[in-house]
């Protein structure tokens, strides 16, 4: 494959080196069983608990209050259902309108078993107003979950306000923090409950944690050998659990770096995207995560410009229709109220450890020449915004 120019780090990262090779021992050598007795298995734990070590100290947490998953979507099933499942007599849960389906799906879910669910509305920046979050409290709420930053806009929420409103009504809070673990700072103090994807931060697949505030209880989802303190059943990825320590460890120790540097090559994206004509940023120009950015076009269809740009070697997304089938638009941008004639047409850009200011500028020279051949095609005219 020729070099492609990858511009798509919020749907999944390269797994860095360092990390591929801190993990390689425990595949190779180190295979144990993290519950047997023997040497294998005691080689095994003790490199897991050295892993939660190391995440809860980054993290300025207790190391027992870090437990392993197979990834975001189950700690924020685990997160959500097992605080319902706990809560016999509170039965109301608060959650956004943008929220990652792994979180609304699940509250779907959990309406159908007869709990009720708040969804809120944020402005058209994509922001949620604390004090809509507050009234959406009821004296049965038994969970508000608030992304931390959002997949698709970028868009950061104000998660101290959030949690300091939780503590006040005695409700717990949950953050999906997937989208901003290890790219920007925490307010681990604020929140109950966090779930974090190694995949996004250069780790490998199919391993996350989530962090439960101690004396918070969970009733499990998994049954079986009672691993992770009961909270979560099942032979652990260890080597998974050393590659999420280890991303975790660079990923923090960058941040103070990384997080300018990508802001900057944000900010020349929107000033060069948005100077093609009939485009808009969707999200928030400065409350936002340093590595996303999201566009709409007029007169565009956002799958194929996505494969346009595949064609020219750059490899990016959009929220128009990639994950259904029936070409519904992104939920988030209906919800931030994007026009019709350009819901249709978004491109989602996110940078990562790799990206350089040369690729962001060689995608700023491709990127007006395929949406004025895209528009060559269409049926729809820039500024008709009344045709769709
Ligand atoms: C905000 C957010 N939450 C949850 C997930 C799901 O994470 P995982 O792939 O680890 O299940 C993602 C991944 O796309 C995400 O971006």
């Amino acid at each position: 494959m020729d070099r492609v120019i990858y511009l798509d780090h919020s749907a999944t990262t390269p797994v860095a080196p360092e990390v591929l090779e801190a993990m390689a021992p425990y595949h190779r050598e180190h295979y144990g069983n993290a519950s047997s007795l023997h040497v294998y298995g005691r080689k095994a734990r003790s490199a897991m608990e050295e892993s939660r070590g190391a995440i809860a100290e980054r993290l300025g947490v207790r190391a027992e209050e870090i437990v392993f998953t197979s990834g975001a979507t189950e700690a924020n099933n685990l997160a959500l259902v097992g605080a319902a499942y706990s809560s016999a007599e509170r039965r109301h849960l608060v959650t956004t309108a943008i929220e990652h389906h792994a979180v609304l799906h699940t509250a779907r879910w959990l309406e159908k078993l007869g709990y009720s669910v708040t969804f809120v509305s944020p402005d058209s920046s994509g922001r949620v107003d604390p004090q809509a979050i507050g009234e959406a409290v009821q004296d049965d709420t038994f969970l508000v979950s608030v992304m931390a930053g959002n997949n698709e806009l970028g868009t950061t929420q104000p998660i101290e306000e959030i949690g300091g409103l939780c503590r006040e009504r005695g409700v717990l809070f949950h953050t999906d923090a997937v989208q901003a673990f290890g790219k920007v700072p925490l307010a681990m103090d604020s929140v109950d409950l966090l779930s974090a994807s190694a995949h996004k931060l250069h780790g490998p697949k199919g391993v996350g944690l989530l962090f439960v505030r101690s004396g918070v209880r969970l009733t499990p989802l998994f049954h079986g050998g009672g691993h992770e303190g009961g909270r979560r059943s099942g032979t652990e990825n260890v080597p998974g659990i050393v590659g999420l320590a280890k991303a975790t460890k660079i990923s923090f120790s960058e941040q103070d770096e990384s997080a300018p540097r990508l802001r900057a090559l944000r900010e020349r994206l929107i000033e060069g995207v948005t100077r093609v004509p009939g485009s808009r940023l969707n999200g928030h120009r400065e409350n936002s995560l340093p590595h996303i950015a999201n566009f709409s076009f007029e007169a565009i269809e956002g799958e194929s410009l996505v494969l346009k740009l595949d064609e020219e070697g750059i490899a990016v997304s959009t929220g128009s229709a990639c994950s259904s089938p029936d070409l519904e638009p992104s939920h988030v941008l209906v919800a931030i109220g994007v026009p019709p004639a350009m819901v249709h047409g978004s491109l989602r850009v996110s940078t990562g450890r790799e990206t350089t200011s040369e690729d962001i500028e060689r995608f700023l020279e491709i990127l007006p020449r395929a949406v004025e051949s895209l528009r060559a095609y269409s049926p729809f005219r820039v500024g008709e915004s009344d045709v769709h």
